[in-house]
């Protein structure tokens, strides 16, 4: 059986798979109750001064029969008193010692830092998360992202909790900033153990046509909130990827964002990071997802020959090259299995209209198109959009031996530098069939 335990920056946990800091965290009991469940840790929801909170505050984005492939809140941080928050916390901690319960935390002045770090701590937290990422609602009040956009104030804040914290301390970065690896660099100066990302990022998910009002509805008005959900995963796998690529931060990761199954689990750390965090996917299907995630997580680390999950922390990163580096000699051109073609001619409209005109229609009866090969260069619309599994394929042309970057080319005075130095071509001329009230290309 591989060994599933991780250790981010000291914190010991049976497994990556942690809850986010989000509504599932709200409580001792849904903690204690995802800790029997199987997850290895929690992020607590986070504490600071209770708010009020919206109603209503959640927004999905359906996309086609798929629901929720995109979610925002416009929730702001916990509601429940502190003194509350501390007791479960210390509950939580006498029934289950070897599960990570890490304290996030918002709150304004150094004092108040101070305050909540010792009490945190106090009741029994394994680290603290700060929380720099909320897109609304607190940032306008000075606080979550507003922090994290301002590297040296984040710096300057995190060095406050480190004055009195004696558990690690993760800094929580969120992803509205354009350079995801400053924020990160600010963590490192503030002395924080780790990073973890990404909170949400700033949305408006979308306008009711009826009432004009964007969502989520709040009496006839809505605000901008924050994004989540599988939607995000791209996003987030990124920005964990700088990161771990940044010399200049070097710290351990918590991954979060979009991740829904051992599969997406297993990106964020082959990209860099050590545990994972989850929110949305659990706000949809509740905490029984973690057994699929741990089994999961086991029968590819037994397949791949992994013994430890650290084995496979950032084992993506070599192979994330700049675009300049990348080979182009390369060469795939796509192949329809005519066995598996079920004849939607997707794939034909997709090319013809929105891509390179490489795949051709049979004259008379037939429905199978075919690849027209020396106009196809191998950019896979096709295979994304044909139904079918595995019925268009990517074949490689090239001899497999020969590497020219962008990079090479440069060097060598081979890249185009002027507007008619690219070969030209085209791949035909449209001609007009006013009796048919449409065109045809003519190659
Ligand atoms: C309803 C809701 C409330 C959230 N509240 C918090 C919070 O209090 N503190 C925090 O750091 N992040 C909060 N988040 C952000 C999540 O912890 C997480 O960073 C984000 O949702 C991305 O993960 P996901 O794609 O798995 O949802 C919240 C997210 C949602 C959807």
């Amino acid at each position: 059986m591989p060994d599933l335990s991780v250790n981010l920056a000291g914190i010991q946990s049976p497994n990556p798979f942690w809850l986010a800091s989000a509504p599932p965290t709200n409580s001792g009991y849904q903690i204690m109750k995802a800790f029997e469940t199987g997850w290895g840790g929690a992020v607590w929801k986070t504490l600071g001064v209770p708010v009020v909170n919206v109603s209503s505050r959640y927004g999905a984005l359906n996309y086609r029969d798929s629901r929720m492939v995109g979610f925002t809140n416009i929730e702001l941080i916990t509601d429940r008193p502190l003194a509350d928050n501390l007791r479960e916390i210390e509950e939580v901690k006498r029934h289950f010692p070897d599960h990570p319960v890490i304290t996030s935390l918002m709150v304004e002045s150094r004092e108040e830092w101070h305050q909540i770090v010792r009490d945190c701590e106090n009741a029994g937290a394994d680290g603290h998360e700060l929380n720099f990422g909320c897109p609304h609602g607190m940032c306008e009040r000075g606080m979550g992202s507003a922090v994290g956009q301002e590297p040296d104030v984040l710096a300057t804040i995190t060095q406050w909790v480190m004055e009195v914290a004696t558990k690690p301390v993760i800094v929580k970065l969120t992803p509205n900033i354009s350079d995801i690896t400053e924020p990160g660099r600010a963590a490192v100066r503030g002395g924080a153990d780790a990073i973890s990302l990404i909170n949400t990022i700033q949305s408006i998910m979308g306008v009711d046509l009826d009432t004009l009002v964007p969502q989520p509805y709040v009496d006839g008005k809505s605000t901008n909130g924050g994004y989540c959900g599988p939607a995000v995963k791209p996003i987030a796998l990124n920005m964990v990827k700088n990161c771990a690529q940044d010399a200049r931060i070097g710290l351990p990761i918590s991954g979060i964002g979009g991740i829904e199954n051992w599969r997406d689990a297993v990106e964020h750390i082959l990209l860099g990071a050590t545990t994972v965090q989850v929110c949305t996917a659990v706000m949809h299907f509740g905490f029984g997802i973690v057994r699929e995630m741990t089994s999961g997580l086991s029968r590819y680390m037994d397949e791949k020959g992994f013994e430890t999950v650290g084995d496979m922390v950032g084992r993506a990163l070599p192979s994330v090259a700049t675009w300049e580096n990348l080979n182009l000699d390369y060469k795939v051109v796509a192949e329809i299995d005519e066995q598996k073609c079920i004849q939607c001619q997707l794939c034909y409209i997709a090319c013809e209209d929105g891509a390179h005109q490489a795949i051709g229609l049979p004259e008379g009866n037939g429905r199978v198109p075919f690849i027209i090969e020396e106009n196809c260069v191998g950019c896979n619309l096709c295979s994304l959009v044909c139904p079918v599994e595995s019925c268009i394929t990517m074949v490689r042309r090239d001899d497999a031996e020969s590497v020219t970057t962008w990079s090479d080319r440069v060097a060598a005075g081979t890249a185009p530098t002027s507007f008619n130095d690219q070969r030209g071509g085209g791949v035909g001329h449209y001609v007009p069939e006013p009796s048919k009230g449409i065109g045809k290309i003519s190659r």
